[in-house]
């Protein structure tokens, strides 16, 4: 019998992102992010003549988080944060005091898009914080997100204007930010941008179980993250399994159910009662659930109270029981359209 092993072929991480203090990410320097797989045969097993060739098994690597490093190992390659900051509603000095405040409370995974009209501002603030000591180009990691219509259609022009609004060299992460009838095309010109090393990771936002099913036979890079609403009222129990069992990482948005709700879910007896425990708050509790079934968490928060308060989350853990009770609040309901 055949066996099979399917490797990642991973680039280490430590390529030139530094350049000088003040200055943007070197793209030149850093090479394409390899999202090869390769099949390997290691031998065959006794008894087996190995006159047939027999079809080849894949195991696909499930990724891990790691909660000493507070990382989780892509599919390409690159190590992602387990917890960021949103974006999405800040504008102006906000954008740029969250960030800024974010990434000196250790946060180095910050989220934004080019539907959130505020990429110059983001980049402005990281590029500020570099200049100030308070971060290390190489610890930063941004996501970026490219919109239907008229993005998708023109998607080379939309990526590369991603990248000059944000100014930091290259992306960590892009993704397109929901399906649109070009969003092959526009994911193959995401492909062609990490051949260049503009962008390191490419990834889907809003993509569920049927959306991927349809999309992934079309492309050549496995994702290597989806980015979904994933509150304890809305928890995609069905869909988050079936893209982890792609060895695709699962992101939450709305975490703590999206602005306007987040009263009611922070105030729910049950995580309450948990959070009490635990001597945490219910965003916390809420956050650390989200972690403990491996979806990476990006909390928006302008608040610097709320944002340190947001990294906090390593320091405790639920129990399974406290699991389950919060997975028992699951009411599919969404709060928002997509
Ligand atoms: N891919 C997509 O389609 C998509 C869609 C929506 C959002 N997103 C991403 O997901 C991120 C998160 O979504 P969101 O910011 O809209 O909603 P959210 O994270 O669920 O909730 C944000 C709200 O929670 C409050 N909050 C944050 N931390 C708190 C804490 N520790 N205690 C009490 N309140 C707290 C914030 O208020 P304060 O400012 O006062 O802390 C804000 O009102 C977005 O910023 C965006 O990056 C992606």
């Amino acid at each position: 019998m055949l066996v099979s092993l399917l490797a990642f072929l991973i680039t280490e991480c430590g390529q030139n992102r530094a350049g000088e203090t003040g200055r943007a990410r070197d793209i030149e320097t850093i090479p394409a992010t390899d999202t090869v797989k390769s099949v390997q045969e290691i031998g065959n097993a006794p008894g087996d003549t190995g006159s047939e060739p027999e079809a080849e098994e894949e195991t696909i690597v499930k990724a891990v988080f790691d909660f000493e490093r507070r990382t989780v190992m892509l599919i390409s390659g690159y190590e992602m944060p387990l917890n960021g900051l949103g974006t999405y509603s800040f504008h102006g000095d906000e954008s740029i005091d969250s960030v800024k405040s974010a990434l000196s409370n250790g946060v180095r995974l910050i989220d934004t898009a080019s539907a959130y009209g505020n990429e110059k501002e983001i980049g402005q603030a990281i590029r500020e914080a570099i200049n100030e000591g308070i971060v290390q180009w190489e610890d930063i990691f941004v996501t970026t997100k490219i919109y239907p219509g008229n993005e998708m259609e023109y998607p080379a022009r939309s990526i590369q204007a991603c990248l000059d609004r944000l100014d930091i060299g290259y992306v960590d992460l892009m993704l397109l930010h929901h399906p649109d009838p070009n969003d092959v095309e526009a994911y193959k010109a995401m492909e062609q941008f990490v051949e260049e090393g503009k962008i390191r990771s490419i990834g889907l936002s809003n993509w569920y179980v049927e959306e991927l099913t349809e999309f992934l036979p079309q492309v050549d890079t496995v994702p290597a993250v989806v980015q979904n609403e994933i509150p304890p009222y809305y928890q995609e129990n069905d869909i988050i399994p079936f893209i982890q069992d792609l060895g695709i990482v699962v992101q939450g948005w709305y975490p703590l159910g999206g602005r306007g709700h987040t009263g009611e879910l922070l105030g729910d007896s049950v995580i309450s009662e948990i959070a009490g425990a635990h001597g945490v708050s219910s965003a916390q509790v809420i956050l650390r659930w989200n972690l403990q079934k491996g979806v990476v968490v990006i909390p928006g928060s302008s608040n610097p109270d709320h944002i340190r308060e947001n990294t906090e989350l390593y320091h405790f853990s639920l129990t399974e029981g406290e699991m389950a009770r919060i997975g028992a609040l699951d009411r599919g309901e969404k709060h928002d359209w997509y």
